[in-house]
């Protein structure tokens, strides 16, 4: 249980209306569609289609494209409403075309599997589902390098070899391996998870909490080459998405493997972020970026709360309360004066933001999602997907 306050829990279970309204609509309307933005009129975009820039990752492999099945497996869960499974399955079935496209497909695999096929199995037992998430898995386990032990982020494009290139949001992707451990009880894919996890610690993650965006390792010998800020404000800085990514990914590293190493990193982490939330519980995109800049990421706070909610439940008494109450007082933050409600906007979440130097706002599929998913853990009503 994660025991909040009654006054908040009448404040959570008002939003969960809130989103099952503003669903209820959004689904019919975008329920051909896999959404990761806004275009002018606050319509959902979509990225099934192949003009995008495939060689950027873009069209059906763009790394967002599992959370939009996400969120309506999530609603699913909530309302055992049908038209929220039939409408993710779909979406489910277009993400193939990145099994047989392959050279577009990069490490985020799990962001797109594990709210999609991995999310469908778990509620329905559908085999053709677990199929998918087990060939994921394979993928991402074929790009760890045993020299470095790390999982390779990204492909190379151009003049630009990321060959030695992991990133801290890999902590997300690691549950895909957890899974595919526990399903398969082979436990390969477990030990590459925790040799990546094993190899962040060392490398990724600072002294005081904060964490790197990107480390380049020798893809021939392992040994560490360099640091790079990556979508944040500058090398050595603190990108607040890449914080949560860290902070939530070790959090269900801990879940899953009940390491005490990774429920230590995952509370060093916690700490540092929450004592750089701001008064107003909104969170810039760097904790580093300059004073004068008014630049928020409204999906680092949604993420964040995920894994502090999460943290809190792995935790007790006053260390407990403490993660909790940073949780609801950034979610709060976010209801009270980032969301959107009205029919003008297929989104709900204002404010955020793909990387510091984007310097610009947007809605993101993954900030509706992170909320949602916050939203139905505080009410006890979540089911894990991680
Ligand atoms: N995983 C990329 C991002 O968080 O923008």
């Amino acid at each position: 249980m994660t025991m909040i306050t009654e006054a908040d829990r009448e404040w959570v279970m008002a939003e969960i209306t809130k989103i099952n309204q503003k669903m209820e609509w959004v689904r019919e309307k975008s329920k051909d569609k896999i959404p990761y933005t806004t275009m002018g009129q606050g319509e959902h975009d979509d990225f099934r289609s192949s003009d995008r820039d495939m060689r950027m990752n873009e069209g059906i492999n763009w790394w967002t494209n599992g959370f939009w099945g996400g969120m309506l497996w999530l609603l699913y869960h909530e309302t055992k409403d049908e038209r929220y499974a039939k409408i993710a399955e779909k979406s489910e079935i277009m993400l193939d075309q990145c099994f047989v496209d392959y050279y577009g497909l990069h490490h985020d695999v799990g962001f797109m599997w594990l709210p999609t096929a991995v999310a469908d199995y778990r509620l329905t037992g559908s085999q053709d589902a677990r199929r998918r998430g087990l060939h994921a898995a394979s993928m991402l386990a074929g790009r760890f390098n045993p020299a470095g032990r790390f999982i390779r982020a990204w492909n190379s494009y151009g003049q630009n070899d990321n060959t030695g290139w992991a990133i801290i949001d890999c902590m997300m992707n690691l549950p895909l391996l957890y899974w595919a451990s526990e399903e398969t009880k082979d436990p390969r894919f477990r030990h590459i998870a925790r040799m990546h996890a094993n190899t962040v610690i060392e490398n990724f993650v600072r002294e005081d909490g904060s964490c790197e965006h990107i480390v380049e390792f020798d893809p021939e010998n392992g040994g560490k080459v360099n640091t790079y800020g990556g979508q944040g404000y500058e090398k050595g800085s603190s990108w607040t998405r890449g914080q949560a990514w860290g902070l939530y990914g070790f959090t269900l590293s801990y879940i899953h493997t009940k390491e005490d190493a990774y429920l230590d990193t995952a509370k060093k982490i916690a700490r540092y972020f929450i004592l750089n939330i701001p008064d107003s519980g909104h969170i810039p995109i760097d904790f580093k970026q300059p004073a004068a800049d008014d630049f928020e990421d409204s999906t680092a706070a949604a993420i964040a709360a995920c894994g502090l909610i999460e943290l809190a439940r792995c935790t007790e008494k006053e260390e407990r309360e403490f993660f909790l109450q940073a949780a609801v007082k950034m979610l709060k933050a976010l209801s009270e004066r980032r969301c959107n409600w009205s029919s003008d906007c297929d989104c709900i979440l204002e404010k955020c933001s793909e990387a510091y130097h984007s310097r610009k706002h947007l809605h993101i599929i993954y900030g509706d999602y992170y909320y949602i998913e916050a939203m139905f853990k505080l009410a006890d009503q979540d089911v894990f997907l991680w």
